[in-house]
């Protein structure tokens, strides 16, 4: 029986199979379904079986998941189009076990647009009978610091979370915790996890970080939300996604996604990453 992990070519499901790989499971047990096989040449090199799994073709699903003991269904990048593709997978895994899915942050009870997909995704799981696991994960740090770049350029970090704290961790904390479920199974059954860093920090607290880690001056600057959507579209973020980005910040700014479960930290049995890591990573 395998350890099956969807979307194994994004950046999030790689460290979910090379957190299981460290925790010690055979390649031989892991399966990596993903939606373009030659892109996975390289798991396949490393003894991992790779199978087609399109999300969007459901004729590919049952067959991608035959065996699976656990299978982790990594949320599609498609917004807009991922509830039918969740649904595809959810109808495809009847027989499985147990099925995690990596959800997002107070899916259920932060009604901003970013959040309704996975919203949907966990009721038709609650309701398929399928033996489940949810992982919400919060705000990846990479989403925070994977821009510091222009943030150095131009000296400043801009939103519209004003002073709101956000507990954010970074991907491969999310993975870990995710390896951790896929192996352990099932003292996990039917739970839902709030995943996110241990202290909630303010974009200004972040800005204020990266000018002392760099030495060059940054600093946070709030626009009002619509305003803030309207400088993303400026610089190439397609409308909609724009307008939720900001919907988000404006979540942010009322301490909408802080977390204080510990799960995180709890599931990884070490403290998660803190945003000092985080920027220093970027940095380097
Ligand atoms: N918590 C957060 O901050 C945050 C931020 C952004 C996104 N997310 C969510 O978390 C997920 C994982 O994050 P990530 O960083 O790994 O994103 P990512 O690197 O963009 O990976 C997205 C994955 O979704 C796969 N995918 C898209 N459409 C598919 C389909 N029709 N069938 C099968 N697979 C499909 C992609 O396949 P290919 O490899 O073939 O392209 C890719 O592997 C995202 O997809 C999104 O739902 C969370």
């Amino acid at each position: 029986m395998s350890l099956t992990v969807t979307a194994a070519t994004g950046n999030l499901g790689r460290l979910v199979v090379q957190a299981l790989l460290d925790r010690g499971v055979p390649p031989q047990r892991i399966v990596a379904a993903v939606r373009s096989p030659e892109k996975a040449a390289d798991l396949a090199e490393r003894g991992i079986e790779v199978r087609e799994a399109d999300y969007s073709r459901p004729e590919t699903l049952r067959a991608a998941f035959a065996g699976t003991e656990r299978l982790l269904l990594v949320s599609s990048s498609a917004a807009g189009a991922r509830t039918e593709q969740h649904l595809n997978v959810i109808e495809a895994a009847e027989d499985v076990p147990h099925l995690v899915y990596t959800s997002a942050a107070y899916a259920d009870s932060v009604p901003i647009a970013m959040n309704a997909e996975h919203a949907v995704t966990e009721e038709v799981i609650r309701e398929s009978g399928i033996p489940f696991t949810i992982l919400r994960n919060n705000w990846y740090l990479e989403n925070l610091t994977g821009n510091l770049g222009r943030a150095l350029e131009s000296g400043a970090i801009v939103g519209a979370a004003g002073e709101g704290r956000l507990s954010s961790a970074s991907r491969a904390d999310y993975a870990q915790a995710a390896a951790v479920v896929l192996t352990e199974g099932d003292r996990h059954l039917g739970l839902t996890y709030e995943l996110a860093g241990d202290r909630p920090f303010t974009m200004l607290e972040l800005a204020a970080e990266v000018s002392r880690q760099s030495g060059r001056d940054v600093a946070y600057r709030n626009l009002p939300q619509a305003q803030y959507a309207a400088t993303l579209a400026k610089f190439g973020v397609p409308e909609v996604f724009a307008a939720m980005l900001a919907e988000r910040d404006g979540a942010i700014a009322r301490d909408e996604f802080v977390v204080r479960t510990g799960e995180l930290a709890r599931l990884i049995g070490r403290p998660a990453t803190t945003f000092a890591e985080a920027v220093s990573a970027a940095l380097k």
